[in-house]
């Protein structure tokens, strides 16, 4: 079962065959939903040896389903071949990837080397848990590779980055630092949830761990919360032990759920990103605007990193700010009709969210919809400012 048969084949087709077969028992096409919390076996020989092999973490080996599941290893399975990673696991959200990552390689005691560009809620985790329990943490800027030089101490053991960061959209230089990492032998593990394995593979850039929030791109229709970590098949059945042991196992629900999603990752995100050249494009045009972030455009300060290392497109999250203060970002924002105001990004629906704590920001997900009808709709809202 985990053998990949479709390894070598290109990512559109390991998105859609990659874990999945026709079901063995019902011939199904489509992985089932396996709604099961146990699994009987016929002799007490076999039920031990299926203990021993789940502690083990073999696959098929199925016990009880907070440690494997059917439905869910056929998602592990397709996202280690998205990864190209030899294993990955999944969690119920993005945080559990994020919490399981981390405390499967910290102790305390340890020292972690943080991007100071990150989801707001990471940041907590970094700024005050981990430091709550005797883990030590230095927030710098990791697009200066000397800062992270200078930061790394006797105990320091992990750097943890964003490949594209939340909500400034900068670029890591995951090579240059995977180099610094190795160097120093410290973990990198990067949050690739912005860009998503069909736009960058942070482990062929030399990256140990990469996780993501699911929930976004990888769901895709705002309808599931998902967490992926991937890396080496150690470092994964570790990390499914810490899972095992927190008790941070997704329904077997969330992840059929997700099996589907993923199979049109590639698709949505071949739209999304166009859709978002050509309004990150229509922005930049804008009297109103002051300054456009999207790795697309060449006034991005890393335009030609990203060039070098975005394959298939440029990622649909934008971000800009107006030249007109708090409230004429809240005028242009109440006007546009087509976005919902709200969080979370990488949905087939078009979002907007106006960010008051990052002077004034506006971050657009874009979405699949028509991108004359979104430019239009954006148009209006400038007009009314
Ligand atoms: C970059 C990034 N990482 C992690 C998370 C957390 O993911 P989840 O909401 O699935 O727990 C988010 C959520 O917005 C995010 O933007």
């Amino acid at each position: 079962m985990n053998i990949d048969k479709y390894k070598d084949m290109q990512f559109e087709t390991r998105a859609i065959k990659s874990g999945e077969g026709v079901d063995p028992t019902t011939h199904a096409v489509n992985t089932p939903i396996y709604l099961t919390t146990t699994y009987g076996y016929e002799t007490t020989k076999d039920f031990e040896k299926v203990l021993v092999d789940a502690m083990d973490w073999v696959d098929g080996a199925y016990l009880y389903s907070r440690t494997t599941n059917p439905t869910t290893e056929a998602l592990e399975f397709k996202i280690a071949s998205l990864e190209k990673a030899e294993s990955s696991t999944v969690t119920p959200c993005g945080m559990a990837a994020i919490s399981v990552a981390l405390l499967s390689n910290l102790n305390q005691g340890d020292h972690c080397i943080v991007s100071n560009d990150i989801f707001i809620v990471t940041r907590s985790l970094f700024e005050d848990v981990l430091p709550s329990k005797g883990i030590e943490t230095d927030i710098i800027n990791i697009i200066d590779l000397d800062s992270i030089k200078n930061a790394i101490k006797p105990n320091t053991k992990v750097i943890y980055l964003e490949s594209c960061s939340n909500p400034r959209l900068e670029l890591a230089d995951i090579e240059s630092i995977s180099k610094i990492a190795k160097e120093h032998s410290l973990i990198l593990i990067v949050d690739n949830t912005f860009l998503s394995p069909y736009l960058l593979k942070p482990i062929e850039l030399g990256a140990d761990i990469v996780i993501h929030s699911g929930t976004k791109f990888v769901v895709g229709h705002g309808d599931g919360l998902l967490g992926l970590i991937s890396g080496t098949k150690k470092m994964m059945d570790r990390a499914k032990y810490y899972s095992d042991n927190l008790g941070t196992h997704i329904s077997p629900f969330n992840s059929w759920l997700s099996l589907r999603s993923v199979k049109t990752l590639n698709l949505r995100l071949d739209r999304q990103c166009s859709n978002a050249m050509k309004i990150a494009e229509f922005l930049e045009s804008r009297p109103e605007v002051d300054k456009v972030y999207y790795p697309g455009l060449k006034s991005h300060d890393q335009h030609d990193l990203a060039k070098k290392i975005l394959t298939n497109g440029y990622g649909s999250m934008v971000t800009f700010h107006l030249k007109g203060g708090y409230e004429e970002m809240a005028k242009f924002v109440d006007n546009v009709s087509i976005p919902p105001i709200g969080t979370s990004l990488g949905d087939v629906v078009t979002l907007i969210h106006p960010k008051h704590a990052e002077g004034d920001l506006i971050r657009l997900s874009v979405g699949c919809e028509n991108v004359d009808d979104l430019i239009n709709d954006l148009l209006k809202a400038f007009q009314q400012i």
